[in-house]
Order: structure tokens, then C-alpha cells, then sequence
């Protein structure tokens, strides 16, 4: 499986630091929603699902925390712990967030509003859905 990290060009001056984001120019699609998770108790584990069309990018604007990714036929861990890099997630992916600081504050910027229907949240339907099981 192909890891894609985005590393956003950062405007750091003797104030600090800026980081901006322009869809399908930093970000490979139109942002139609922004979300973020923050206050994620500790030992929690989110997400366990995957989307059906939407592509996202995590961005760990604060903290860090690690996602788990499956294609159905092969799995990756992947640190998040840098407010300027973004892992993109395309569809068809199960995603599982875990390991959150205390401070971490995950922002995803996804393709699409949110839609219920686009959610596949069963294991087993996934990966019959990718074509790993018949
Ligand atoms: P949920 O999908 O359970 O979050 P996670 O991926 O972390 O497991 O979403 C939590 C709640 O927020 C659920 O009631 C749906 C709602 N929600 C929205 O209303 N809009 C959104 O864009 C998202 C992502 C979630």
C-alpha cells in the first residue's frame, strides 16, 4: 500500500509560524467539509469504516496521534505528529485512529458533506465491497 503524506509549505517568520491550505492546490481535491476531533479520551480507538467515494487529508493540527489503514489485502500504521504534514486517505480505505495525546487535535478536510450512505462501517462488507473476500 502506497503511503501519500502531504508536507505543506510553512511561512515561519520570527512570530511563528502559518500554514495555509488551497483545495487542488496543497490539497488534491475540492474541501467541501472540514471537521476535527479533540478532548479523544485516552485508550479510545475511532473510526472503524471506510467510505465508499470520499477522499480525505488527516492534518494533526495539535498533538499526535497514529491511524491504522487496510485495503482489505494489506495493512499500515502511520504516525501523525507534524501540524504541517497530511496524510491523505483515498475511498475505499478502512481507517482506524488510536494513540491520541492528550492535546491532539486531528482536522480532516474531506471531498464531500457529510452522507451516511457513503459509509461502509462493517468489516466484512468492506472487504467484500474491495474484492479481498467473495
Ligand atoms: P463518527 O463517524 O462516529 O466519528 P469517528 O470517525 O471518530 O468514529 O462521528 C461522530 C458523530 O459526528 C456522529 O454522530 C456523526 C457526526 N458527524 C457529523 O455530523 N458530521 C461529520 O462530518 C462527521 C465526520 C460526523
Amino acid at each position: 500500500m502506497e503511503i501519500k503524506k502531504y508536507t505543506f509549505q510553512r511561512h515561519g517568520d520570527d512570530r511563528g509560524m502559518l500554514v495555509a491550505l488551497e483545495e487542488m492546490k496543497d490539497i488534491p481535491f475540492d474541501i467541501k467539509r472540514v471537521y476535527y476531533m479533540y478532548d479523544t479520551i485516552e485508550g479510545v480507538r475511532r473510526g472503524f469504516h471506510a467510505h465508499k467515494c470520499l477522499e480525505q487529508i488527516l492534518i494533526p493540527i495539535h498533538g499526535t496521534c497514529k491511524i491504522h489503514l487496510d485495503d482489505g489485502f494489506t495493512t499500515e500504521e502511520v504516525v501523525l505528529d507534524k501540524p504541517y504534514e497530511g496524510l491523505y486517505i483515498s475511498n475505499n480505505m478502512w481507517r482506524e485512529m488510536y494513540d491520541f495525546s492528550p492535546d491532539a487535535v486531528l482536522m480532516v478536510l474531506a471531498s464531500e458533506f457529510y452522507d451516511e450512505k457513503d459509509y461502509i462501517r462493517d468489516y466484512d462488507e468492506f472487504l467484500k465491497f474491495v474484492g479481498a473476500k467473495v
